[in-house]
């Protein structure tokens, strides 16, 4: 796997991941996210996220020989919280299972602890989203809360194109990793050098 940034030309990639229904199940019921949204709101949205020297932002995952687009994963900096941020990803059907989720997540840690410096990582997902808790685990990621999300920042959210009040039963979960157990995760560059 490799991964750049990604870019306004990645549009018919997020269309056509986005409209998998497997893909879209935790996230919006299997509906497809309308390619008009992604265009005019939510991939302008990701690319405001990049910064100059690309401590956040979003990138594409890809076959490292072939360029192929397998998805993206994300770096948020939490709003008013220095040295925080979340983290988000989402994949092609066809790639799962292969431990591509994991590897990137690693690789955003690394980068985002390594090399920027900052403090504590968070990501969240719904708890029947079984998979994803297990790339948070396998992240050194660790359960903070069980919540649920009020209808307000679930219409903010930048990738949810679902009606907001079908809100389905059941908790999303917060999990996150601090600096200090980044470092003590066998995977981490810094044990690796
Ligand atoms: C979640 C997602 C990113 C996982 O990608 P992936 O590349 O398959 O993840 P990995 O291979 O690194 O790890 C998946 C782990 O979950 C496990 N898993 C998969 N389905 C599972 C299930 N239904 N129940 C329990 N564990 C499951 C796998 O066995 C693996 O764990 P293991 O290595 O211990 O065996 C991918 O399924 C996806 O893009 N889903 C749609 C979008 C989404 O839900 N994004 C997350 C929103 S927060």
């Amino acid at each position: 796997m490799a991964l750049r940034p990604l870019a306004a030309a990645d549009l018919d990639h997020l269309v056509a991941l986005d409209a998998d229904p497997d893909v879209m199940r935790f996230l919006s019921g299997g509906r497809s996210t309308p390619p008009s949204l992604l265009e005019t709101k939510i991939l302008p949205r990701f690319l405001a996220v990049a910064d100059a020297d690309h401590r956040f932002g979003y990138w594409a995952a890809e076959q490292r020989s072939t360029g192929e687009f397998w998805g993206w994963f994300g770096l948020i900096p939490e709003p008013g919280r220095t040295g925080e941020a979340s983290i988000g990803y989402r994949l092609r059907r066809a790639t799962w299972g292969r431990g591509i989720a994991t590897e990137g997540v690693r690789a955003l840690l690394n980068r985002a602890f390594g090399r920027h410096g900052l403090s504590r990582i968070s990501a969240t997902t719904y708890e029947e989203n079984r998979a994803s808790i297990r790339v948070m685990e396998k992240s050194g990621m660790t359960l903070v809360r069980r919540f649920r999300m009020p209808p307000e920042e679930l219409a903010a959210e930048a990738s949810f194109a679902a009606d907001p009040t079908e809100q389905w039963p059941g908790w999303d979960v917060e999990y996150a990793i601090t600096r200090a157990e980044w470092q003590r995760q066998p995977w981490n560059t810094t044990n690796n050098r």
